[in-house]
């Protein structure tokens, strides 16, 4: 069993009474369409193998009782007192509250969790934690939801107590991921298809610029609201019904001056990114990296010059991507604001690159930036408890 799988079961033996189930609810990586997910874009998630490990098991009583491992901190609640917190606990309780929202009786549990995802990294440690648990609470009472269902009752409780009003990218490529494969989503549909990621001698590098990113610190929803400001503007005047349904930036021309310059850079971001996405789907499947990566370059600039979701920490971190010849492409990944860039390195200057970058890195910006090789993995389950 995994060393964090351990840890969580041992303490929640020494904690508890009842002998729990254990789950393992991943993060995501997102291979191109970024901010996409909430304007009726296209998305290439994966699920990884870092994540939240969970132990829960039903205590017949009203209560429930939380150990957050990662935090060093307990909570106890009774059902029918479950309110909007803060931090961590905000992510637990409004993954229960959505439960009583549907009218199901919940009733009170013990759980354990703790995981490896770097908070604030841009790997969604947020839906790994919501997911876990409302994988978990199905099973416990018995809800019969399916994983897109959850996946959409994981991010109304992201909406709900936390506010951040994501799209459903993060919580559907945690319940949905599969090994080896990329997820190719439809946020207006939530439809998908998987494709094989072939990375041809290559492997996916995060670097963390440890730059901390928090959504909840609202800059998230202001890009959210700048896009529906935008779009409410060529609804009335091109009677469409979506950003996909624009041709082209040629078209968003005559609007632009009806529009804030920042509302105008946001539609004109999200136009060419869903562009982007549809084409990076078609030159993945061909297996053709070198045109993906240089997609992958142009969605950071975007994301930096027009969207304003970078920072010069990760901007500096795609500028040394670029200068590597070992590099095919990068660009930040996730909500932005910090945390990772996603790189697809050749295998052969993977310890190049890293060592090159940490210490650039170091001296521009004093910070020691961590590596990550990440894999695919598998959306939520269940895992065995292994002697
Ligand atoms: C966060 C959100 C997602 C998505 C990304 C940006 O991860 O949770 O819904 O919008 O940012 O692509």
């Amino acid at each position: 069993m995994n060393s964090i799988a351990v840890t969580v079961l041992n303490r929640f033996r020494e904690s508890f009474t009842f002998e729990p189930t254990l789950y393992f609810s991943p993060g995501r990586i997102n291979l191109i369409g970024e901010h996409v997910d909430y304007n009726d874009g296209f998305v290439l998630p994966a699920a990884i193998d870092k994540g939240v490990y969970y132990a829960v098991a039903p205590n017949n009583s009203d209560n429930l009782n939380f150990i957050a491992i990662d935090f060093d901190e307990r909570l106890s609640v009774a059902v029918m007192d479950i309110k909007k917190m803060s931090n961590w606990q905000n992510y637990v309780l409004s993954v229960v509250n959505e439960f009583v929202l549907l009218g199901v009786a919940v009733k009170g549990f013990d759980c354990v969790f703790a995981g490896d995802i770097p908070r604030g990294s841009g790997m969604s440690s947020s839906a790994a934690v919501e997911g876990g648990l409302a994988f978990a609470l199905n099973e416990m009472l018995n809800t019969k939801m399916n994983r897109v269902e959850l996946a959409l009752l994981c991010q109304r409780a992201e909406h709900n107590y936390p506010h951040v009003n994501c799209g459903i990218m993060d919580q559907y490529a945690n319940m949905m991921g599969r090994k080896d494969e990329v997820i190719m989503l439809d946020c207006k549909t939530v439809e998908h298809q998987y494709f094989p990621l072939r990375l041809q001698g290559c492997k996916i590098v995060l670097i963390n610029s440890k730059v901390h990113h928090t959504l909840a610190s609202g800059e998230y929803n202001i890009r959210r609201q700048r896009c529906e400001a935008g779009m409410a503007v060529l609804k009335s005047g091109l009677g469409i019904q979506s950003f996909r349904d624009i041709k082209d930036v040629e078209a968003l021309m005559p609007f632009k001056d009806k529009m804030e310059e920042k509302v105008f850079n946001c539609c004109k971001y999200v136009v060419e990114e869903i562009a982007r996405a549809k084409k990076a789907s078609t030159v993945l499947k061909q297996d053709d990296l070198v045109s993906f990566g240089k997609l992958m370059y142009a969605t950071h600039e975007g994301l930096s010059k027009l969207y304003e979701v970078s920072c010069p920490e990760l901007d500096f971190l795609v500028e040394l991507a670029k200068q590597e010849s070992g590099v095919i492409g990068g660009r930040l990944m996730g909500g932005g604001f910090g945390g990772c860039t996603i790189n697809i390195v050749k295998d052969e200057a993977i310890n190049h690159f890293i060592e090159t970058a940490s210490k650039a890195y170091h001296q521009k910006f004093n910070i020691d930036a961590e590596a990550y090789i990440v894999s695919t993995g598998d959306g939520t389950k269940q895992i065995a408890v292994t002697p």
